[in-house]
């Protein structure tokens, strides 16, 4: 029997190596590399009233991602922004987040060094519903836990090889939290799948962008917030000691854009309610979103 594989959470057509079809027709060798090694890169991008949020910066960052693991871009960028205006054009909603994939394609075996050039990448790319955290959620804040950072050494690559974000997110999950914030060496790095920022007297602290944390989109969207508002604001290694006693914290990321975090290991962060400053840089978000992403 054929299972189907409609969902609910991915449009019709979905693209797969240069063709768009149904996603119950959407099918890759299980020697794709994807499959075996996790050797491939991906992004996910907002699209807001059926536009694209920072698409230009989306596929630089994938082609950085792509030079990091010495990958060439299988698709010229023209040819990527066009197979994401017709999966935008085709999904139902207005508000969507598109996926976007390539691995190292499958060779005729298993090895781990890479296949002959002659190989070509698996490229796989959705559309799916955006769904922001609701004014509830938002209103109530969420619970995170923080693990050690157990990841390898170029978190700055958005590679699909994610064994440990999902491990962490799960722990976080198990204990009823929406978060797992992860400590490398006694210094806060990111989320398991967000930037994190946190408030200390007034000052807006966020980590440093290193080989250690991937270059979040939303984050320099807030750092611009905040620089045009006159937030003052450090861009510094964050201490755990100081992540511990912060007044706010917030995770930022494309699907969940600025989320208050009020407790973190069972302790209140700060009030132990969202603070006013992620209420103001929340609607200093929507505010930039509408007036570039609604209008006209
Ligand atoms: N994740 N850090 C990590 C480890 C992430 O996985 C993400 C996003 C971010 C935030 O990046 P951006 O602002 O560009 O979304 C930071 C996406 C949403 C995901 O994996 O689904």
């Amino acid at each position: 029997m054929t299972p189907c594989l409609t969902s609910p959470h991915v449009a019709d057509p979905v693209y797969l190596n240069g063709r768009f079809l149904p996603l119950a027709e959407a099918s890759v060798s299980p020697l794709d590399r994807g499959f075996l090694y996790g050797d491939g890169v991906y992004e996910v991008i907002p699209v807001y009233s059926r536009r694209a949020f920072r698409i230009d910066e989306h596929l630089a960052r994938l082609q950085a991602t792509l030079n990091g693991i010495a990958l060439p871009n299988p698709l010229p960028l023209d040819a990527w922004r066009a197979v994401v205006e017709q999966l935008i054009a085709a999904a139902p909603w207005g508000d969507q987040s598109i996926y976007l994939q390539v691995t190292r394609g499958a060779d005729n075996k298993r090895d781990h060094a890479f296949p002959p050039t002659s190989v070509p990448a698996t490229v796989f790319a959705f559309a799916g519903p955006l769904v922001t955290p609701d004014a509830a959620t938002r209103a109530a804040g969420v619970v995170a836990i923080s693990v050690p950072d157990l990841r390898w050494s170029r978190c700055d690559l958005k590679v699909i090889s994610l064994l440990p974000n999902v491990l962490a997110r799960q722990l976080a999950v198990a204990q009823g939290c929406a978060e797992a914030l992860l400590i490398r060496d006694g210094y806060l790095k990111e989320g398991a799948a967000s930037n994190v920022f946190v408030v200390r007297d007034g000052v807006l602290l966020a980590p440093p962008k290193t080989h250690l944390m991937l270059p979040g989109i939303t984050y320099d969207v807030i750092l611009e917030l905040a620089q045009c508002h006159g937030q003052p604001l450090e861009i510094r290694e964050i201490s755990e000691a100081e992540l511990r006693s912060a007044d706010e914290v917030w995770m930022t990321s494309s699907t969940k854009e600025v989320l208050a975090i009020v407790r973190l290991d069972g302790q209140p962060v700060g009030s132990g309610t969202p603070g006013p400053l992620a209420a103001r840089m929340w609607q200093w978000y929507q505010d930039f979103k509408n007036s570039v992403m609604r209008q006209g």
